[in-house]
């Protein structure tokens, strides 16, 4: 089998190193991949940027499944596309993909199956969202509707803060169009959970618990982050956390996936908020995790090719997916200045020495080396019988890796 691979992170190193595994497996063309997924078994970089030329790629290399790890391209609509021309791929249409691409969309159908989220107003006139904010209870969320890579979410808690977060998205416009509509919220109190789950449109199959360190410093301080590190499972997730969770928020999902008649075979990730008035949904995101998959990944029993095509064949209702009994930690290494400015073309060095899987990011290879080429470079996904093993096993690994400049948080887990 030959596989497409769409992405070119930490989240599609571990994709590609789990899908590898599968003994059918033949190829995995990643698009553009990294310098992890260049020295990854049976894996072969490519470099097309649009979709149009992938689809045209899958056809004349006879590529029989396509995997996307960004939302971008699953909200341009990549599925949609591959369908027309018969080729077979995993993840949501278009439409669906708005439950990431649109926090309107998402918050409108939340409410509207009885999900349970924070409350919200949506605005699309400068004039009265200034208004509301002016007036509204602090602290106060604003969110910017459309995709922001991470950027789209202000928690004000001083009304300057709000009136400035509201001006900078809808009259400055610093993400572009992404601001045109704002999601304006109350603010929840809680801890937060990553839960991944897998769905055919039918059930939706929850993978193992993660837990996501986004702030750039030790002790969650600082601007946030693509992610710092995760664990899995994540310790705030017991077992009556996971049936709020499935009672309040995958049951009345899944309900709405049907009734809207949504063409939803994919990853759909639920971004919860545990508060002293039970679980919340922050957020959907259509794809996996980055870094969460560095640790459910390797966690998953299951083979993950198989798991895919039996949801592209609408069978995960007789389909079982499995996890080890144990802890999973991923400890992130970025460049100096990250997430603010930071430079690139460092030598990585020491990765050979890490008794652990090493998952490359903003790496490349240049003459048989791997180059530093983003904020965050590597991570080390490490397993242990309990949290403590695992990380301290991932922090025995990661002081052996080197590159100028290199930067971790070092409560990761703790
Ligand atoms: P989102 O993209 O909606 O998940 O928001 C990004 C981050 O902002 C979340 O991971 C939370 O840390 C935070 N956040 C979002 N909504 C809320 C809320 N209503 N209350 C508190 N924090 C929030
Ligand atoms: N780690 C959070 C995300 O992938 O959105």
């Amino acid at each position: 089998m030959k596989i497409l691979l769409v992405g070119n992170g930490g989240r599609e190193h571990a994709l590609a190193y789990k899908m590898a595994q599968n003994p059918i497996v033949e190829k995995i063309y990643c698009s553009k991949g990294n310098g992890g997924t260049y020295f990854e078994n049976k894996c072969e970089n490519i470099d097309i940027d649009n979709i149009d030329d992938l689809v045209n790629f899958a056809q004349t290399n006879n590529i029989e499944l396509t995997v996307v790890g960004p939302e971008k391209e699953l909200c341009e609509g990549i599925v949609d596309k591959f369908k027309e021309k018969g080729l077979r791929i995993f993840g949501p249409s278009k439409e669906a993909a708005q439950l990431e691409g649109s926090k309107a969309f998402s918050k409108d159908f939340m409410k509207k199956y009885g999900v349970k989220t924070a409350e919200y107003s949506k605005f699309y006139n400068l004039k009265e969202a200034l208004n509301y904010v002016e007036n509204c209870v602090l602290p106060v969320v604003i969110k910017a509707d459309g995709l922001a890579a991470g950027k789209g979410v202000v928690i004000a808690e001083k009304r300057e803060e709000a009136i400035k977060a509201v001006k900078d998205f809808m009259e400055d416009k610093i993400l572009g169009n992404a601001g045109d509509g704002l999601v304006i919220e109350e603010f929840l109190e809680g801890v937060e959970a990553s839960i991944l789950s897998i769905t055919d449109g039918e059930v939706i199959i929850p993978f193992i618990s993660a837990k996501d360190h986004k702030a750039i410093n030790d002790g969650n301080k600082g601007p946030n982050t693509g992610g710092m590190g995760t664990i899995a499972p994540n310790p705030y997730c017991n077992e009556e956390v996971l049936k709020d969770f499935t009672q309040h928020i995958m049951i009345p999902t899944l309900n709405g996936i049907k009734k809207e008649k949504l063409d939803y075979i994919g990853i759909i990730f639920f971004g919860i908020m545990i508060t002293k008035k039970g679980i919340y949904l922050l957020e959907y995101n259509v794809r996996m995790g980055d870094p969460e998959t560095q640790v459910v990944l390797p966690l998953m029993e299951s083979d993950l090719v198989e798991l895919i095509n039996s949801a592209i064949d609408k069978n995960l209702k007789n389909t079982k997916v499995l996890f080890k009994n144990q802890h999973a930690c991923c400890v992130i290494a970025s460049s100096k200045g990250y997430p603010i400015k930071y430079e690139n073309g460092f030598e990585i060095t020491g990765v050979n020495k890490v008794k652990a899987k090493t998952f490359f990011a903003g790496a490349e290879e240049k003459n048989g080396k791997l180059l530093t080429s983003g904020g965050r470079v590597l991570g080390v996904t490490t397993i242990g019988k309990t949290l403590e093993e695992a990380r301290n096993k991932a922090y025995d690994s990661i002081n052996k890796v080197h590159f100028d400049g290199i930067y971790y948080r070092k409560d990761i887990g703790k």
